[in-house]
């Protein structure tokens, strides 16, 4: 077990990556806040990690609103008693050029998957910092350290996550907080089939494409996850402001 006594917050912990890693971070010992703008799906998951004998609550909230994202905390404070892992992982994709997407649509990508990862942080680093140190991992994505195609606002956001975490672990290690982002390829979860279709795309060769990779396969969620909780657990207690690249080979 080695999250034991650890308290934890997943942000769009209903999706793919999010449920396997609050059921991962359960498994290592954490009381985890599922947290993800679909209530029902997140009340889902929790229902889950209690099921198989782990303790784990449900919160609704959108992570673009400072308002949520503070309700979150407190009540993650109140039902644990504190936080000391974050896993900023809620994001959204549009397949479109810069040419095609709206400034609305600009905005919103950017606010479910950069402005959440700042509000977020604003708010847990000093209960963090009061309690001695945490564990932060932001959710980037392979397409956060290269380009990818039809995707600007996506790309964008996603370099943000990976340069913001590396100065977040400037501003925070002195305090005991390690901050990593975690960054996957493609990986089996709703988001590849919300891309097909948004492309227009057949989705069952859209997901042969998305395999076609050193490793010859998709990622597993819960291989993110597996990494998740490294980052998370003292067993990387000398990792922070990294990359970590999780992608079955497909950047390199
Ligand atoms: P998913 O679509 O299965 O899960 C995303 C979850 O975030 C959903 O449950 C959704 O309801 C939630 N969410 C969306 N907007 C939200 C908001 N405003 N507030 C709270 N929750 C919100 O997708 P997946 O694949 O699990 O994605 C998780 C993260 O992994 C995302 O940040 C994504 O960009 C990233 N990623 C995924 C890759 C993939 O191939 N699946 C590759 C690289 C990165």
């Amino acid at each position: 077990m080695r999250l034991e006594q650890k308290k934890a917050i997943v942000t769009g912990g209903a999706g793919g990556i999010g449920r396997a890693t609050a059921m991962a971070l359960a498994a290592e010992g954490a009381e985890v806040a599922v947290v993800d703008l679909d209530g029902e799906a997140a009340a889902a998951v929790a229902a889950e990690i209690r099921d198989a004998g782990f303790r784990a609550i449900a919160i609704q909230a959108d992570v673009s609103s400072g308002a949520d994202i503070e309700r979150v905390v407190a009540t993650t404070v109140a039902e644990f008693g504190g936080v000391d892992v974050v896993f900023n992982n809620a994001g959204i994709i549009r397949r479109t050029t810069a040419v095609e997407t709206t400034a609305e649509e600009w905005d919103r990508v950017f606010g479910v998957n950069v402005r959440s990862i700042f509000l977020m942080c604003k708010h847990v680093v000093p209960i963090m910092a009061a309690a001695g140190g945490g564990s932060i991992v932001n959710t980037g994505s392979g397409w956060g350290l290269k380009g990818g195609g039809r995707a600007i606002s996506y790309c964008a956001s996603k370099g943000a996550v990976v340069n913001m975490t590396r100065a977040l672990a400037i501003d925070h290690g002195p305090q005991g907080i390690r901050v990593n982002s975690v960054n996957p390829g493609d990986v089996n979860t709703g988001m590849l089939r919300d891309e097909a279709q948004q492309l227009g795309e057949d989705t069952a060769a859209f997901l042969a494409e998305a395999a076609d990779r050193p490793l010859r396969r998709m990622g597993d969620p819960r291989e993110i996850a597996a990494a998740v909780v490294w980052l998370a657990s003292d067993e990387s207690s000398y990792v922070t402001g990294s990359a970590l690249v999780v992608d079955g080979g497909g950047i390199a």
